[in-house]
C-alpha cells in the first residue's frame, strides 16, 4: 500500500535517464534512500495521525448519538435493554477501543462465552461508560492488533470451536509457468541468444530461457534479487548474472553476488564474490582465454573492479575504478591482462600485472569529450570501437583513430557481428545500423515508436536478430522484413490486475498508462493501449458476463473497455482521487468503485455492462478504501480502508452502513480479496505494520488464498486460515513489493504482479493429486528445473 517503501529495495532508474544511463541514478543513492527513509516515516506518521483523528470524531459522534438514548432508557425507568446493548456492544468494539500509544504486535483473543467482561473491562470502562454486568455476547470475536489498532472479528457461526480449529498448509503448490516482461527499461548488455535456440535475458530476480521457436520458457531461479546483468561465457553454454543486495524483511541489506551457472541444465557452478560487493553487481565480463577469469563491477560509490578466478571463486585482484558511473565491462579477446570499462565521461584502459592495475585514460583530443561512453566492443583487428552519447562511434587504437557519425542521440549498443560487422543501436533514434568492417553503413532500419529505443541487439544468425528495447520489448526480425515483438512487458509500476471469468485472458493496467490484455494459454500480450488517457490505471475488474473490464484511474474517472471491439463504452468520474477497486456484483447488476476519497460509489448496470446509472454511496470509512467484495447473493458488500477497518454495507437498502458487524459473521462472499476479516487473519504475520499485505485472493474453489506481500513474495495459504501463523507455501521471483495476485476463472493458474519491477508471473496451481502428472512432464516441460522448492513455514 506505501510502495515508496519499496524503493531503497529497488533502484529503478528515472525515466528521463534513458538517454543516459542505466546506472547513474547510481551516483546518489545514499541521499536519495535517506530521504526515502524519512519520506516513509513522514507518511507512517500521518497514517497513524489520521487514523488517531478519525477515531477521536467518532468517538464524539457515538458520544452524541448514545447519550440522549441513554436518558430515554433511563427516563423510561428500564434498565439498559439487553437487545439494545447486545446491538451497541458489536459496533462499539469496532470504534471504541483505546487506540495504543506504541505500536502492540501480535494478535489477541477475546472469548465471551463463559459470560466474562474481559472486553469491557479493558474498553469500555476506560471511558464514560457505566460499568455494566451482562454485556456480553454469546459467540466469539477475535482481536487482532496492527500498530496498536484493534480490529475485532467475529467468529462465524459454523466454526464450534475455534480454540481447536488446525492450520494445515494447502495441498495445492504453485509451479512458476511464465514470466511476462523483460527489464531493458534501465539495465543493459542483457539479451543473448543460446545455441539451443533460446534468448536469454532477465526481469525481477528471474532469468528467462525463451525457446524463440518452440515458445517455451525455462527458468534459472537462484538468485535472491533483482537481477542486473547477465553475460555469455565464451563457450556459449556458461552464463555469468549478478544480482543487487536487496534487503531482508528487517531492511538488514543482503550480499549481492554473482552466479556462473550452465544454461543447459541450469545448474549453478559458482557463487562469486558474497561479501565482497556492495549494493549490487553492475557489470560483468568472461575473459576470452577460455573463460578462466570473470570481472566484476560493482554499485558501490567507487565501482570497485574485480577479477576472480571462475573455477576457484576467489577473487585475483581489484581496484577502486571511479566514482562516476560505469556501464560496461570487458576483457581484451586478445589478452586478458587488458579490461576495458566506459562509463560517465571516461573510458579507462586497465592492465592488469600480478595482481596490480594500471590505468589509462582514453584521451579524447581533439574531439569533443562525450558525456557518456555507453558501450564499446573489439573489432577484428583488436581495435576498440566506442559509442557515445553524442551518437559517434569512436575508433580507439593507441588513441582515437577516427569519428564516425552514427545515431541522433546516443549510441546505445555496439555488437559484433562473425564476419567483421557491426551493429549499432540509436538511444534516440530507435535505428539499428549494420555496419562493415570498415565502418561504412550497410542496412539501416528504425523499430516502431511504441518499443522505445534499442537498448541491446543479439544475432540469432546471419540474418536474424534479436532486439531487446527500452520499453521492455524483445524483438525478433531482419533488416528486410522489419521485428515484430516476442517480449512484451509494462514498464512501470503496476497494481490493477483481474483475471476474466470463463476465459484464459487477464487484464493489466499500471503507471506506465498502458492497459494490457494478456492470455495464459498462448503466453502473450492480446492486445494493449499505452497513452490514451492522461491518467493511469490503478485497479479493474471483469463483468460477469466477460464482455467488458471496467478500469478505476488515478483521477477517480474510470472507464469501460469493450474487449471485442477495444473501445470505450462507457466512463464516468467520482471524485477527484485515484480509485483503489473496482468490483462487479456477482450476477453483474451492480458496480461497487472504491475510492481514495473515503466512498464506495455504487453503479446500477444493464446492457451488459455497457450502462451504468449512479445508485448511491457508501459513506463511513474514514480512511481510503482499499478492498472490497460482494456477498454472494449480491446484496451487501464488506470493505477494508487504509486506516484497517472492516466495514459491511446493506447497498439494496441503500448503501446503509450495517453498525452492528457481528451480524455479518455468516454472510457469504463472493469474491475474498478484503485483506482484513476472520477468514483470512492467519495470512497476517506478527509484528506486521498494516501494509504488509497489498492484496489476496481467494480462489474460486474457495480451497485456498494467495498472498502479494510487501515483501516480493507470493504466498498460498488454505481458506479459510482464521488463526494466526497460518502455515504456507512462499514463492520467491518477484523483485519488487507484489501488488496484486488473481487466480484464472478454472483456479488452473494464479497471476502475480510485483509493482516496480514491472513483472508478472503465471504460476501453475497443483493438488496433491497432481505431483505423478507434473512430474512425467517436467522433464519436456516449460517449467524450470532449478525451481526452488517453495518453503513451507
Ligand atoms: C523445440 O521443439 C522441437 C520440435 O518439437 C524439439 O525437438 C526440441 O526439443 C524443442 N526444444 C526445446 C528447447 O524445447
Ligand atoms: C438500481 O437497482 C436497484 C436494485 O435492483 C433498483 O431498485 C433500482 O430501480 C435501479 N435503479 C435504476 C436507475 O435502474
Amino acid at each position: 500500500l506505501f510502495p515508496f517503501l519499496f524503493s531503497s529495495r529497488f533502484q529503478l532508474t528515472s525515466s528521463y535517464l534513458d538517454d543516459v544511463s542505466a546506472d547513474s541514478s547510481a551516483e546518489f543513492p545514499d541521499r536519495v534512500s535517506m530521504m526515502e527513509v524519512r519520506l516513509q516515516a513522514q507518511e507512517d506518521e500521518i497514517t497513524l495521525l489520521k487514523s488517531s483523528l478519525a477515531d477521536a470524531l467518532r468517538r464524539i459522534r457515538i458520544h452524541d448519538q448514545l447519550l440522549p438514548l441513554l436518558k430515554q432508557q433511563l427516563i423510561a425507568g428500564g434498565w439498559f435493554s439487553p437487545a439494545y446493548w447486545h446491538k451497541e456492544l458489536a459496533w462499539t468494539s469496532l470504534v471504541e477501543e483505546p487506540i495504543q500509544p506504541t505500536t502492540i504486535r501480535g494478535l489477541q483473543r477475546e472469548d465471551f462465552q463463559d459470560g466474562s467482561c474481559s472486553f469491557l473491562s479493558n474498553s469500555v470502562s476506560s471511558h464514560s461508560f457505566p460499568p455494566c454486568c451482562c454485556l456480553c455476547i454469546p459467540g466469539q470475536s477475535i482481536k487482532m492488533f496492527i500498530r496498536g489498532r484493534p480490529i475485532t472479528m467475529y467468529v462465524p457461526s459454523n466454526i464450534q470451536n475455534y480454540e481447536d480449529l488446525k492450520m494445515e498448509p494447502p495441498s495445492e503448490r504453485l509451479d512458476l509457468d511464465w514470466v511476462y516482461g523483460y527489464r531493458g527499461r534501465d539495465c543493459r548488455a542483457n539479451l543473448y541468444f543460446l545455441p539451443t535456440g533460446e534468448a536469454v535475458y532477465f526481469i525481477a530476480c528471474v532469468i528467462v530461457l525463451y525457446h524463440i521457436n518452440n515458445r517455451t520458457q525455462r527458468h534459472y531461479r537462484k538468485h535472491t534479487d533483482c537481477v542486473r546483468c547477465l553475460t555469455l561465457h565464451p563457450d556459449k553454454v556458461r552464463v555469468a548474472s549478478g544480482q543487487t543486495a536487496g534487503v531482508d524483511k528487517d531492511g538488514k541489506p543482503l550480499q549481492p553476488c554473482v552466479h556462473i551457472w550452465d544454461s543447459t541444465t541450469l545448474v549453478t557452478l559458482q557463487q562469486i564474490g558474497l561479501g565482497a560487493f556492495q549494493r549490487g553487481v553492475g557489470s560483468v565480463a568472461f575473459s576470452f582465454d577460455s573463460g578462466a577469469f570473470l570481472c566484476v563491477i560493482d554499485d558501490s560509490n567507487e565501482h570497485m573492479l574485480s577479477v576472480w578466478d571462475c573455477t576457484k571463486g576467489t577473487k585475483h585482484a581489484e581496484i577502486k575504478s571511479t566514482n562516476e558511473a560505469v556501464f560496461a565491462v570487458e576483457f581484451n579477446p586478445s589478452d586478458s591482462t587488458n579490461i576495458i570499462t566506459c562509463g560517465k565521461s571516461h573510458v579507462y584502459f586497465w592492465t592488469l600485472n600480478g595482481g596490480q592495475f594500471t590505468k589509462k585514460q582514453g584521451i579524447f583530443g581533439k574531439y569533443k569529450k562525450p558525456k557518456f561512453i555507453q558501450c564499446f566492443v573489439f573489432s577484428l583487428t583488436g581495435d576498440v570501437l566506442t559509442g557515445d552519447s553524442e551518437g559517434n562511434i569512436l575508433t580507439w587504437g593507441k588513441s582515437i583513430m577516427r569519428q564516425t557519425r552514427a545515431h541522433e542521440g546516443s549510441v546505445f549498443t555496439l555488437w559484433t557481428l562473425h564476419g567483421g560487422g557491426l551493429l549499432s543501436g540509436g538511444g534516440k533514434d530507435r535505428k539499428i545500423i549494420r555496419w562493415s568492417a570498415d565502418l561504412a553503413p550497410e542496412r539501416e532500419c528504425e523499430i516502431p515508436e511504441k518499443y522505445g529505443a534499442v537498448r541491446t541487439i543479439a544475432d540469432v544468425d546471419e540474418e536474424e536478430l534479436l532486439v531487446g528495447t527500452t520499453r521492455n520489448a524483445i524483438l525478433r526480425g531482419t533488416f528486410s522484413d522489419g521485428f515484430v515483438a516476442i517480449v512484451q512487458g509494462h514498464v512501470d509500476e503496476m497494481w490493477g490486475l483481474a483475471t476474466h471469468p470463463s476465459q484464459n485472458i487477464f487484464f493489466t493496467c499500471g503507471h506506465d498508462r498502458q492497459v494490457c490484455l494478456w492470455n495464459t494459454e498462448e503466453h502473450k500480450l492480446d492486445w494493449y493501449f499505452c497513452d490514451i488517457w492522461q491518467e493511469y490505471g490503478l485497479c479493474a475488474d471483469f463483468c460477469p458476463s466477460g464482455s467488458v473490464v471496467s478500469v478505476g484511474l488515478s483521477t477517480g474517472r474510470w472507464m469501460v473497455l469493450d474487449l471485442l471491439t477495444r473501445e470505450v463504452v462507457s466512463e464516468s468520474t467520482d471524485g477527484n482521487e485515484q480509485l483503489s477497486v473496482m468490483r462487479y456484483s456477482p450476477d453483474g447488476s451492480f458496480l461497487a468503485v472504491g475510492s481514495h476519497d473515503n466512498f464506495i460509489y455504487i453503479y446500477n448496470v444493464t446492457e451488459s455492462g455497457r450502462r451504468y446509472i449512479r445508485f448511491g454511496k457508501c459513506n463511513g470509512h474514514s480512511s481510503f478504501i482499499t478492498h472490497l467484495d460482494w456477498s454472494k447473493d449480491g446484496k451487501y458488500i464488506m470493505s477494508n480502508s487504509g486506516d484497517y477497518e472492516i466495514l459491511y454495507w446493506d447497498i439494496a437498502a441503500g448503501c446503509k452502513l450495517l453498525r452492528n458487524r457481528y451480524e455479518s459473521k455468516d454472510r457469504e462472499w463472493a469474491s475474498y480479496t478484503c485483506v482484513l476479516g476472520f477468514h483470512v487473519m492467519g495470512v497476517w504475520l506478527e509484528g506486521s505494520d498494516g501494509t504488509d499485505i497489498n492484496a489476496l485472493c481467494r480462489s474460486h474453489d474457495e480451497r485456498m488464498v494467495a498472498v502479494a506481500d510487501d515483501f516480493c513474495k507470493v504466498h498460498l495459504f488454505q481458506y479459510p486460515c482464521p488463526k494466526p501463523k497460518a502455515p504456507s507455501h512462499k514463492y520467491e521471483g518477484h523483485g519488487s513489493h507484489v501488488t496484486n495476485v488473481c487466480f484464472t476463472h478454472s483456479d488452473s493458474h494464479l497471476l502475480s504482479m510485483g509493482g516496480k519491477d514491472t513483472c508478472i508471473l503465471q504460476w501453475k496451481v497443483f493438488g496433491a493429486g497432481d505431483s505423478r502428472e507434473r512430474l512425467a512432464s517436467a522433464s519436456v516441460s516449460s517449467t524450470s528445473t532449478s525451481s526452488p522448492e517453495p518453503v513451507t513455514s
